[in-house]
């Protein structure tokens, strides 16, 4: 048997009316306190939209040309701490930041927008929010589940699907956190909202809008560097950056950088599935101001 199926999964509970799971919770008072400072900067996402590959980008930005041993010594989630995670006896994401030492520090959350430290909205914070169309989401999610061990056991595809469009799923559904961090744009200016699928389309020119949005100038010569960096094959054969150096994952049921397509949900959704998900789908997300693309 392999060590991730046999090793106890977490249970689904739910929290202040989200699915989570405890490794997310049980340091929820000392994130909910955490001071954040002005410069701080919060990468948000629902689970696999795409957090590394934003949180890779916005480290080369910021630290590629001036401490490039960081990238070749650090791995990418301690560059960029997890805020909520808390999984003794890794060190946890509030104490892997306040033991950051560089500036601006670039700080990782799952949270839908209303678990966001009330510090980070005090401080205005710069934050990039990062969205997926649900069913690329949602198949990256369940192999993301089936290899990482402080995850809930997803069960097989179809049981999978099921709990997706209830939004049983830890961070909750993925129709409110999109739609939560969305409204939350229309009255915070300092945020940030991108898709995934942009950045597959033309990674350049998404740095570009980043760099806008972060007041950041970086030469022709240095996006040209990070946009190569940080392609796909790149990243999956970094060390840094692959996630291969964290215990709880098995990358021989599943790799963390897996596939980096959009359209991999036509290798999962059966016709009929597609259908129900579709229908379903327009009941929930009926603000006409987001729309998603599920191939490009
Ligand atoms: P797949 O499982 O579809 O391959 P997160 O970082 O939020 O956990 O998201 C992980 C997903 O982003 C995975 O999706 C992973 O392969 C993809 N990804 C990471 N880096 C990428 C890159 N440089 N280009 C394309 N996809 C990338």
């Amino acid at each position: 048997p392999d060590k991730i199926n046999s090793a106890s999964r977490p249970e689904l509970i739910d929290f202040h009316g989200v699915s989570m799971v405890h490794y997310f919770t049980d340091n929820w008072e000392t994130v909910q306190n955490f001071q954040a400072r002005p410069d701080d900067i919060l990468i948000a996402t629902y689970p696999k939209a795409g957090t590394t590959w934003v949180s890779y980008i916005l480290d080369l930005l910021y630290f590629g040309q001036t401490m490039p041993e960081r990238q070749t010594s650090i791995p990418i989630y301690e560059r960029v701490p997890f805020l909520e995670i808390f999984a003794p006896p890794v060190i946890s994401g509030t104490d892997l930041v306040e033991g950051l030492s560089t500036s601006p520090r670039l700080i990782k959350t799952h949270f839908p927008v209303q678990f966001v430290p009330k510090s980070f909205w005090e401080q205005n914070c710069r934050m990039v929010y990062v969205a997926r169309n649900a069913k690329d989401n949602m198949v990256s999610y369940f192999h993301f589940e089936r290899m990482n061990r402080i995850q809930p056991d997803p069960g097989d595809w179809s049981s999978y699907f099921q709990k997706f469009m209830e939004g049983k799923m830890v961070f909750g559904p993925w129709y409110d956190h999109v739609n939560g961090w969305w409204k939350k744009k229309q009255t915070y200016s300092k945020l940030h909202y991108m898709f995934f699928e942009d950045l597959v389309e033309d990674t350049g020119r998404e740095i570009d809008k980043l760099c806008s949005f972060l007041g950041l100038s970086p030469s022709a010569e240095e996006k040209k560097q990070i946009t190569g960096e940080v392609q796909f094959d790149n990243m999956k054969k970094n060390g840094m950056a692959n996630y291969s150096t964290l215990p709880v994952m098995d990358f021989k049921i599943s790799p963390f950088m897996r596939k980096g397509k959009v359209g991999d949900w036509k290798n999962h959704f059966t016709v009929a599935q597609s259908e129900q998900f579709d229908e379903d789908y327009r009941k929930k997300m009926r603000d006409p101001t987001l729309q998603f693309r599920t191939e490009i």
